[in-house]
């Protein structure tokens, strides 16, 4: 979904070109989060512009910024940047010693993709203020009525259009009054109009230099980069220790780690209500109350970024995607590291609030898409292991119904970019109802991660294509974490336990053998790219696989295909079943293989056209006659299977989507991260 990002250099030159380059790449990296238009604003030269076309002079000293917007890719932008910089017969070598640069990737919600509903917003003539959002403001029809009253025109049909044109408003009053008005205080003004969920960068040639960026609800991030000297992580520990520091620095808002990380490692995740101000090389942190006038200043200390720069690029693969399946060895151990020593679970994170979870009424599980899926396939080990009751809720189902939550409940919440709108809406709906809340996240700083109880980062990596893979693996096996911390210590369940924490040690070397399969899922989707449909049966502990197998075909591959429980085959699938119809049936062993070959029977009595998967060595044991096509993988404990069945089938959607030539890491019309509902 939209992506913001802005960059700030001070007291170190930087060449327009450059400029533009890091405002262009920021939002390349913003590209996975999906899109449909981007823009970004700059400074022209103090001469560019000093009157418009009706020969009205611009109101402020400073140079008028250069707005370029455009819909579609950003290499489109890019092209017509550098075309509109002929044309103007702009200074690229032009150097800065300060500079404020914005940016923008837009998923339209408000308007068509069109470079007039892309952002930077205006607030019109001289762009006197120029803002990018990410989020959604939901009084704009009233504040734009009033605006329009005020003489205001508006020219896109967005929502954030409001913004830049209240900021504007906001200014000319106060000027108009006695004295001046700072930039915070024109942002806090707005601020305190607005309604919905944002974040918001605000650049104004009335403040040159300046940049402001606030929240409520959507991610932002500040990344500080102090340049000439290694002693720099020791010398800003906090945000404070930048006020009034002339020390040369690079400073980014980004609403992603993945567009600051090649940057600096040294970030602040800023909070809801917060106001963070640059000027003059110093940055401040303002807390906004709606009912103080004066707001409080804030210190925030400074974190690093545990995330590498080889995690945001293709390296040797084609697709992040294929990268991404191939990295499940390495995200899983990373995931697991230091949390599994000796046999003994750690998860720090909840250790507080452990009694509690263990008392809860039941232990509800919420998330969306591949994240309910992980979620699903947690629940028969743990209701194997605990004695809580466990029931699932796909987040807007579970708003759309308003079920029943109760304080007594323990609620997790799985989300792997830890800002879906849906899962949110539902955590703010437990939260309201008294439920303990469990986050469950791969994204730090995510608003998940912060309004939750609770909770744990499961640390695979930062996630590029938009199929969830490599979070999917490391989400399962933090689920049966989860289930061992929580779960009695009986004597009953003692063999189990220990069988688990042996497997889970073993498992990346499993998942780096059964990444072996690829060539042989490539042979496979050959055979299935005319397909109209493809039909996944599993149960148990991998009717979750069925799943999230059967979203991976059908997001990446754009080919209908459905994961049905096995057990409900024969209550009305079964009259889909003919020799045309590709149906691959999940039958590893575990307490259900027995029933899985009586499905396979009775598929096989209707000439079903089957592919099986099984562990190593059963080939016979599921096609006797040798008529199905069979994909062998290594048995594991059964709670731990899905996460080696599931490889193949990433790799099959994987497969089919190049074979059949769609775009495998952005497919059409999805998101990476989904902030609307
Ligand atoms: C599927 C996929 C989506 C997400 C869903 C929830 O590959 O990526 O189904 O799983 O939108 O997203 P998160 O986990 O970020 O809450």
């Amino acid at each position: 979904m939209c992506g913001i990002f802005a960059y700030l250099n001070y007291n170190v030159g930087r060449e327009r070109r450059y400029v533009l380059e890091v405002l262009l790449n920021g939002l390349r990296r913003l590209e996975y989060r999906g899109y449909d238009s981007a823009g970004i604003a700059i400074d022209s030269d103090l001469t560019l512009e000093a009157q418009n076309e009706n020969g009205k002079c611009k109101p402020y000293h400073s140079s008028s910024p250069l707005v370029f917007r455009q819909e579609g890719k950003i290499e489109s932008l890019v092209t017509s940047v550098y075309s509109e910089v002929d044309k103007l017969d702009l200074d690229l070598e032009k150097l800065f010693l300060v500079h404020a640069g914005i940016a923008h990737t837009r998923w339209a919600t408000h308007g068509v993709p069109a470079p007039k509903n892309s952002h930077p917003q205006s607030s019109g003539e001289f762009d006197e203020f120029l803002v990018v959002h990410n989020g959604i403001i939901t009084n704009y029809e009233v504040l734009k009525q009033t605006l329009v009253r005020q003489g205001f025109k508006f020219e896109s049909d967005t929502d954030t259009e409001v913004i830049p044109k209240l900021a504007k408003f906001v200014f000319d009053q106060a000027r108009d009054g006695e004295g001046g008005v700072t930039f915070s205080q024109v942002v806090m003004e707005v601020m305190r109009q607005l309604e919905g969920a944002y974040a918001l960068i605000f650049k104004s040639p009335h403040y040159p230099n300046e940049l402001i960026a606030c929240k409520r609800g959507s991610t932002l991030i500040l990344g500080v980069n102090e340049l000439g000297g290694e002693t720099s992580r020791h010398l800003f520990h906090d945000v404070k220790a930048l006020t009034a520091n002339e020390k040369p620095k690079e400073l980014f808002f980004s609403s992603d780690l993945c567009a600051i990380v090649e940057h600096t490692k040294n970030y602040a995740a800023i909070e809801d209500n917060e106001i963070v101000h640059i000027k003059d090389g110093s940055v401040s942190i303002l807390r906004f109350d709606n009912e103080k006038e004066m707001p409080a200043s804030v210190q925030r200390a400074l974190s690093v970024l545990e995330m590498e720069v080889e995690q945001i690029k293709k390296g040797d693969f084609d697709h992040f995607m294929k990268k991404e399946i191939h990295e499940q060895p390495g995200s899983l151990t990373t995931s697991m590291r230091g949390r599994l020593k000796n046999g003994i679970v750690g998860l720090g994170g909840l250790k507080d609030h452990m009694r509690t979870i263990r008392r809860s009424r039941r232990i509800i599980f919420i998330g969306c898409g591949t994240s309910y899926h992980a979620a699903l396939a947690a629940r028969p080990i743990m209701e194997e292991l605990t004695d809580v009751p466990v029931t699932m809720e796909i987040a807007s189902d579970m708003l759309d119904r308003k079920a029943l939550i109760f304080k007594e409940d323990t609620a997790v919440f799985v989300s792997q970019s830890g800002e879906t709108a849906d899962t949110l809406h539902a955590l703010e709906y437990a939260l309201e109802n008294g439920a303990l809340c469990l986050g469950v996240t791969n994204t730090v700083g995510s608003t998940l991660a912060r309004k939750t109880h609770c909770g744990v980062h499961i640390n695979a990596g930062c996630e590029i294509g938009v199929a969830s893979t490599k979070a999917y693996t490391p989400q399962l096996v933090w689920d049966k974490r989860l289930t061992l911390a929580i779960g009695s210590d009986k004597l009953s369940t003692l063999a189990k336990r220990e069988a688990i924490i042996a497997g889970l040690t073993k498992l990346p070397e499993q998942v780096r053998d059964v990444l072996k399969l690829d060539g042989e899922m490539k042979v496979l989707a050959q055979s299935l790219i005319d397909e109209q449909s493809l039909l996944m049966f599993g149960r148990g502990n991998n009717y979750a696989t069925a799943l999230e197998g059967a979203l991976k075909v059908k997001e990446v591959a754009l080919m209908h295909s459905e994961g049905m429980l096995a057990g409900e085959m024969k209550h009305g699938p079964l009259a889909l079943v003919d020799e045309h119809l590709p149906i691959i049936v999940i039958a590893t062993q575990d307490d259900s293989f027995s029933k899985q070959q009586s499905v396979i029977q009775q598929l096989h009595a209707r000439k079903g056209r089957l592919i099986v998967m099984c562990s190593k060595g059963d080939a016979s044991l599921v096609c006797p006659d040798g008529r199905s096509r069979v994909i062998e993988v290594p048995q594991v404990a059964d709670c731990l299977q899905p996460i080696i069945n599931i490889i193949p089938l990433q790799l099959l959607a994987y497969h089919l989507t190049v074979l059949r030539g769609y775009d495998v890491d952005q497919p059409r019309n999805l998101a990476k991260s989904v902030t609307t509902q």
